[in-house]
């Protein structure tokens, strides 16, 4: 993993698109674990991704290279005035 003290680490959100992060900031999954009763348990840190000076996260959450944008909100349109919040993964579907 880089280990960059000398570098500022940077977030940029683009107008309709993707989350722009420069200065080599690592990337690693982040796994919620479900208990034997179906429920989150706890979280536990996944493997990283390869080391990157800059990358493109996806903020519309359609793309097919998650956690990387690779488009897919141009063609969708994306827009986060009109976007509506993803459910968690485990939050349950009671109305
Ligand atoms: S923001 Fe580009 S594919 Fe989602």
């Amino acid at each position: 993993m880089m280990n960059r003290p000398d570098k500022e680490f940077r977030i940029k959100v683009t107008n309709d698109g993707p989350y722009i992060v420069t200065g080599g900031v690592p990337l690693a999954q982040d796994i919620v674990v479900i208990g034997s009763d179906g429920e989150p348990e706890k979280r536990e840190k996944g493997p990283g991704y390869p080391d990157q000076e800059s990358y493109a996260l996806c903020r519309c959450g359609q793309s097919k290279n998650k956690p990387f944008c690779e488009g897919a909100h141009i063609s969708i349109g994306f827009s986060p005035s009109t976007a509506r919040p993803t459910k968690p993964p485990m939050e349950s579907e009671s109305t």
